[in-house]
This record gives C-alpha cells, structure tokens and sequence, in this order.
C-alpha cells in the first residue's frame, strides 16, 4: 500500500484550483442510465471513486469514452440485470445507482454496497423509499434482488435527511408515472445541480436544494451536458491547510458560497481570509488562532467532511475546543493518530471530543482512515515538526485529483 512522506513543518505560496465536485460527478455519472442518448459530462474530478463507479456501469453495460476531465456516456442497454459482486462493495456511493436502474429497467440485482471507516452506512431509508415506488426487494445473503412493473408516483418523507437518498430518489422518480413528492430532502448544492441538469434532459423536478422536492414523471429523458461544480470540501480543506500552515495561497475555480460556514468559522478562529465569486485568499493568520466550538450540521450548516481538517486546525488554538459529530456514527478515527503526533485531545464518547491547544505536532507514522482523515492527516504532517508518513493513500487518492503534484506546486515536499 503507497504512503505519503512529508517533512513538516511546510508553509504553501502560490494559486490553486479546484476541481469538479467529487459528491455532484458520481450522481451525474449514476444518472447516465436515466437516457439511452450519449450524455457529456465535463470537469470531471480524475479521482478513485469516479474510476470505480465508472467500472461498474461499463460492466453493467454503459459505453465510457473517458478524455481527461471530460466523460461521454451511453447506457442503451444493460449487459445483465445484476451489478458486479466484486465491483458495487468497494463503492459504498454505488447505491444511487439504483434509482435510475429501476427507473429504466425494472429490475436490478446488486451487493449492499458496504459500509465504511465511517459508519456501517445503512440503506434502510432507500429500501422504504423504493418499496413506497411499488419496488418488491428481497434480500439473500447480502444481496439485493429488486424488481417492479414500474414505478408509481408517491409521496415519501424522509425519517432524516439522506443526501444520496434524495438524490437516488429524486432520480427515480423522473421516469415514474405520476408525481412523486419527497419530504424532509437534503439540500446539499449538489442536489440543485443535479436536478438542474435533469430538467435540462427533460425532467419535471422542482424544489431541489429545499427540503421539499416535487417531481413529475415523463416519458424519457433526452441528451444532456453536465459541467460539474466545484468541489466546495476540497476548496474548504485547502483554506484550512492554508491556516494551519500559517501560508498565503488564492484558491481559484471555487464556489465560495457553498462554504460560508467553513469560511466564516476560520475567520472568526482570528484566520487572515477573504473571498469573491470564486476565489478564496488565505494570508496567514491575523493573530493567535482562537478556539471553537464545532457541531457537524446538514447543509448549511458546518460539513461533517471538514470534521477531521478543522479537528488538526484546532490543535492550534490557544484554548479548549469542541466538536460534536452528528451526521456518522464515529468519524474521529483520525484522533488516534493526531495524539500520536502530540495533540491533547479527549474523546468523551463516539460523537464528541474536546482538544486543548496550542500543541506542536511532532511527525509521525500515521494512517487515512477515510479520505476526509487523509487529507487532514496530510495537513497535520504540513504543520508538524520532523517527517510524517501516511499510508493507506489510496483513501486520498478516492477524493482529491493528483493531490501530491498539486500540493509540491503550492511548495509543499510530498514525496510518495
Ligand atoms: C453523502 O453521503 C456524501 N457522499 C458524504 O461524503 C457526506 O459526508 C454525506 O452525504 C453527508 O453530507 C456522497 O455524496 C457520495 P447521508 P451519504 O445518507 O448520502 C444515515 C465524502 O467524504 N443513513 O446523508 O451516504 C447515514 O448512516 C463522503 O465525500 C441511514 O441511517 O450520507 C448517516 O448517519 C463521506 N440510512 C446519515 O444518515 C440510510 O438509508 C446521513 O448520511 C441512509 C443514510
């Protein structure tokens, strides 16, 4: 398994931009079943997870001409009514599949997609929502087997906000016959785009981006282009690598009003930052970093996969910290390896921890645990003292393009 290995401390100068949302593309790559037209998608993030998913629509049938950051994709038909055993496990986001393989083709066998580092990753909200479609799902060690006549219109209200659950959903519904009303939605800005991009191919969705969404079923969905939005976890992570490493950096191509939480938290943690339209400017640190209270929250609110990365920032807050995890049932694996490196951190129970700062961070031999970790592993090893090393970096590799060229051309020295 490759490792990264950073001598710390390091400090970034210089322009970076970022790529095309990680959360948005894999739905909009799902969604190419919806049509049998070619679809476009452009600014795609060249990242692990894109490849998988990409692996398992070519086995299940779909034509992929992949060039650069630009996909065409055709989805005729379907090799076989099941999705690979092999394949769907090492995706847990293959799941949002089955929205628009239903939709379409009315019957689908897949493995659950698993779980991960993170939580066991339930799927139970998405069985009730296709069972109320009129999907018959029978379970046989491990895999599902759905079937249905077609879908019906319905209405459905989520026991809590599901992010890929809205929009596998959301999907589905453009081709049942009636209207599907769906209740207590997520409202990530991945969603909106995504329905944005549907109505463009045809769909009748309204509502997407509010907790209420309404969509009324059409026959077909014709050819569409998809430019991916930016990725606003990548470009929040990179500000805060930014304050932790006491740097000047301009980050570009970004959405800046998809983190204003984020964005906001650093400023008032005393960090040096500014944004426009679609740039964000880290100049260091204004003074001494103050300490926060986090609550993880839905959208709007403070993203749980800025969890970790704000968790090492705050290790450099002078004073007691909080963060409270509500979206994952334990997603502070990365704790451990923090307080191998010298953080004084407590974990009062699976979804809360207090860290008391300023400590310096001595490097250390670490892991990434998932690649929201990964990246704040790679971040705490830029703000220590002495080398890191971070195996397991395919879990980074899931979620951020060419992230060691692209760092070493911010002056970081990641060598792999
Ligand atoms: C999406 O995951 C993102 N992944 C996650 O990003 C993100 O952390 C999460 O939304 C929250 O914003 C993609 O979009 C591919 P949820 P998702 O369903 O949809 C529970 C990253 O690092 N739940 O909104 O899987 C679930 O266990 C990834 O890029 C059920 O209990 O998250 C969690 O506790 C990590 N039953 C909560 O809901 C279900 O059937 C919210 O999860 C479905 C979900």
């Amino acid at each position: 398994m490759s490792s990264f290995i950073i001598q710390g401390p390091q400090k970034l100068k210089g322009e970076i931009s970022v790529k095309g949302a990680k959360n948005h593309a894999l739905k909009v790559i799902a969604a190419s079943f919806l049509s049998s037209d070619e679809i476009t998608i452009e600014n795609v993030p060249q990242i692990e997870d894109v490849n998988r998913l990409l692996e398992i629509i070519e086995e299940a049938g779909a034509k992929v001409e992949k060039n650069g950051s630009t996909l065409k994709i055709q989805c005729s038909k379907l090799s076989k009514r099941g999705l690979s055993p092999e394949l769907v496990p090492q995706l847990r986001s293959s799941i949002v599949l089955l929205g628009p393989l239903l939709a379409r083709f009315k019957e689908i066998t897949m493995p659950h997609p698993g779980g991960c580092q993170i939580g066991k990753r339930p799927i139970d909200v998405f069985l009730k929502g296709f069972e109320a479609f009129g999907v018959d799902c029978k379970i046989d060690n491990y895999t599902y087997h759905f079937k249905t006549k077609g879908l019906k219109g319905m209405r459905f209200d989520f026991p809590k906000p599901t992010v890929t659950g809205t929009e596998t959903l959301m999907m589905a519904a453009t081709l049942a016959k009636g209207k599907t009303t769906l209740i207590n939605c997520a409202a990530e800005p991945e969603i909106p785009a995504l329905a944005e991009y549907l109505n463009q191919q045809g769909a009748k969705i309204k509502g997407a981006g509010t907790h209420t969404i309404e969509i009324e079923g059409v026959e077909k969905l014709s050819a569409g282009t998809c430019q991916i939005i930016p990725d606003r976890i990548e470009a929040a992570s990179f500000a805060i690598m930014a304050a932790a490493t006491d740097s000047h950096i301009k980050i570009t191509d970004c959405e800046p009003l998809h983190s204003e939480i984020p964005l906001n938290t650093l400023e008032d943690m005393g960090v040096n930052i500014s944004w426009g339209n679609d740039w964000i400017e880290i100049k260091g640190r204004k003074k001494e970093l103050r300490p926060m209270k986090i609550t993880t929250k839905e959208y709007p609110g403070f993203p749980t996969d800025l969890q970790a990365p704000i968790g090492v920032l705050l290790t450099q807050a002078r004073g007691t910290s909080t963060v409270f995890e509500t979206i994952f049932e334990d997603r502070f694996m990365y704790v451990d390896f923090l307080k191998r490196m010298g953080a004084d951190i407590t974990r009062e129970n699976s979804q809360k921890i207090t860290i008391q700062g300023p400590t310096s961070l001595t490097g250390k031999e670490v892991e990434s645990p998932d690649l929201r970790a990964g990246i704040a592993m790679v971040i705490a090893g830029m703000t220590a003292e002495g080398e890191t090393k971070i195996g397991n970096i395919y879990q980074i590799e899931r979620g951020y393009e060419n992230i060691q060229e692209r760092l070493n051309n911010l002056g970081a020295k990641i060598i792999k």
